[in-house]
């Protein structure tokens, strides 16, 4: 079967896009607006894309005519943390996406608690076993849709107990949640380990 995007509508390109690149890590970012009001969304239009400075990327879609509060604050005040959650947190995650005004903070109604940043402005989670201070490098538009692609530099990295054991990540620790197509997510299954790139198996 052969689909041709140019037939189809941006709804329709979004669920075929989304069910095609799985599975998708997901940035749980934390933002203040202008206003001091903290902001906490998920995003899974979102990878690592340079190393050095480390760059994150993350694609936010368009609310109506405005921009989401994680754009809008971002554009306002350059500054973002990204956390990275585990399995278990997929209710308060997937929570977090509700559409609330400006005014009124994710994070306060559930009742996550947070810890200041060193470096930037928003507050972190306190209980993901990853947070992110970024500031913010690049932005541009994409397409008819106009996403915000946003790219951050990753300034500090926090990690919880457990998590970073000499200098390299525990995944089965990390235990990350990851994001299907629509409603669904997924843990970790079977990791696969292969002999670095120019050893053949013996
Ligand atoms: C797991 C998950 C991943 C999401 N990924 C994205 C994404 O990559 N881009 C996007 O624009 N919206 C995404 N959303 C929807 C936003 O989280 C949602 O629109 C949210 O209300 C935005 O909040 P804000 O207006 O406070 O920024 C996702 C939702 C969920 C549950």
């Amino acid at each position: 079967m052969i689909v041709d995007t140019r037939e189809l509508s941006a709804d329709a390109c979004y669920k075929l896009m989304t069910g095609v690149v799985v599975p998708r890590p997901i940035a749980w970012v934390t933002t203040v607006s202008s206003a001091g009001v903290v902001n906490l969304a998920p995003f899974s239009h979102f990878t690592f894309v340079a190393p050095k400075p480390p760059m994150v990327a993350i694609s936010i879609g368009r609310k109506g005519e405005g921009m989401k509060d994680t754009a809008r604050n971002i554009l306002d005040n350059e500054e973002f943390v990204v956390h990275i959650a585990r399995s278990s947190q997929v209710a308060p995650l997937h929570t977090s996406a509700m559409d609330l005004p400006p005014e009124t903070s994710e994070a306060e109604l559930l009742g996550l608690a947070m810890l200041p940043c060193n470096e930037v402005k928003p507050p972190r989670l306190a209980d993901a076993p990853i947070a992110m201070e970024c500031r913010l490098r690049h932005s541009m538009e994409l397409g008819d849709t106009r996403n915000r692609l946003i790219i951050g530099e990753v300034i500090l990295l926090h990690f919880a107990e457990g998590i970073l054991q000499d200098g390299k990540i525990d995944t089965r620790k990390l235990d990350p949640l990851c994001r299907l197509a629509g409603p669904h997510y997924a843990s970790l299954g079977e990791i696969l380990t292969l002999p670095p790139i120019g050893q053949p198996a013996k």
